[in-house]
């Protein structure tokens, strides 16, 4: 079997996907158009030319600017179809997805709005696909602490629709430790709780983020091994790292794909898990960053079946929801 088809035979849950990073330009300029939003961008042609990043900031810049074209309701639920078609043509059979409220709600887009397309989709998804899915509402960490406060407080009468909330967007300079307290308030809601962190970010945010936060899982995290004790801690404490290679490679935190530090995380023993992130910018969903990670750390089907074993254990699912994925995957040979 091809590695390409045996990657996509791996039954694997996604669990860093922002939803608004999969505006791919084709949709972004149909939705601009219907919705007569200018774009700083002349063409699908420019735009995919303006995709060539120095940082993370170089990047979000242009996230933000393309994001404006989602306003209606049916605009957040193509953009998470055209994602689930994907996603179930890699073998996802659970993904787990990010969404960035304050970028809308700033446009004057509702709350209600964002959820109610991404909700219609994950049902629409699981009636088509069999995906599950899970929504995590992401609190933008360059806005104020007030700010993702007053967010919480406008999401607060829908809690039953999303399942836990993250931190994203510009890390350096805004660590963890400053949203202590919306975390504690989110804790005591009983939301699953994630953070990126070690992205660009030193290996103290991740720390922040495990003591303070209370993570469950870190995104990103591959600064880690700059820190020898906090790498005997997360593996250790089994602490699943989020881990985007093609994302990591496109903002330029390892120069290329063979320095990644991937295959030294699952040599320590951490729980490393391979995802997209914004897979519309980085060129490439989820069994593109399994394939071209494997070709260039030479992992095996053993490696990359571990892998997928670990986004299966990682997913904020019961047991029961869990165990049929995990015997498909035992089915799979080596
Ligand atoms: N928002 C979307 N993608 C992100 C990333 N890779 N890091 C931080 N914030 C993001
Ligand atoms: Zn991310």
């Amino acid at each position: 079997m091809e590695l390409d088809t045996y990657i996509r035979a791996l039954p694997k849950a996604e669990l860093h996907l922002h939803i608004e990073g999969t505006l791919e330009p084709e949709l972004m300029f149909r939705l601009a158009a219907r919705n007569q939003v200018a774009l700083p961008w002349a063409s699908v042609e420019q735009t995919r030319a303006a995709y060539d990043f120095t940082d993370l900031q170089s990047f979000l810049d242009l996230y933000y600017a393309g994001a404006a074209a989602l306003i209606h309701e049916q605009d957040f639920h193509e953009l998470a179809m055209a994602y689930f078609a994907r996603a179930h043509a890699d073998g996802v059979v659970h993904a787990e997805l990010f969404f960035d409220p304050q970028t809308h709600t700033s446009r004057g887009v509702a709350f209600d709005t964002v959820l109610s397309g991404l909700e219609r989709a994950c049902a629409e998804a699981h009636a088509r696909y069999g995906i599950s899915s899970r929504l995590i509402l992401c609190f933008l960490r360059h806005l104020s602490a007030e700010d993702s406060y007053a967010m919480l407080e406008q999401a607060l009468p829908h809690l039953a629709r999303f399942h836990g909330v993250g931190l994203d967007s510009s890390e350096k300079g805004h660590p963890p430790s400053k949203f202590a307290r919306l975390f504690a308030r989110c804790r005591e809601l009983g939301l699953h709780i994630v953070a990126h962190a070690g992205e660009e970010g030193p290996p103290a945010y991740i720390v922040e983020a495990l003591d303070i936060l209370k993570v469950e899982r870190i995104d990103h995290g591959v600064r880690a091994a700059e820190d020898p004790a906090l790498m005997q801690r997360l593996a250790r404490e089994q602490v699943p790292l989020t881990v985007c290679p093609l994302s990591n490679i496109r903002l330029c935190v390892f120069p290329t794909l063979a320095q990644h530090n991937l295959r030294a995380l699952l040599d320590a023993g951490l729980k490393v898990t391979i995802n997209s992130d914004d897979p519309a910018y980085f060129g490439g969903y989820v069994a593109k960053n399994y394939l071209d990670t494997a070709l260039a750390l030479s992992l095996t089907r053993a490696e990359l079946k571990r892998i997928a074993r670990n986004s299966l254990d990682a997913a904020f699912v019961d047991e029961a929801t869990r165990a049929p994925w995990l015997t498909r995957l035992a089915a799979v040979p080596d």
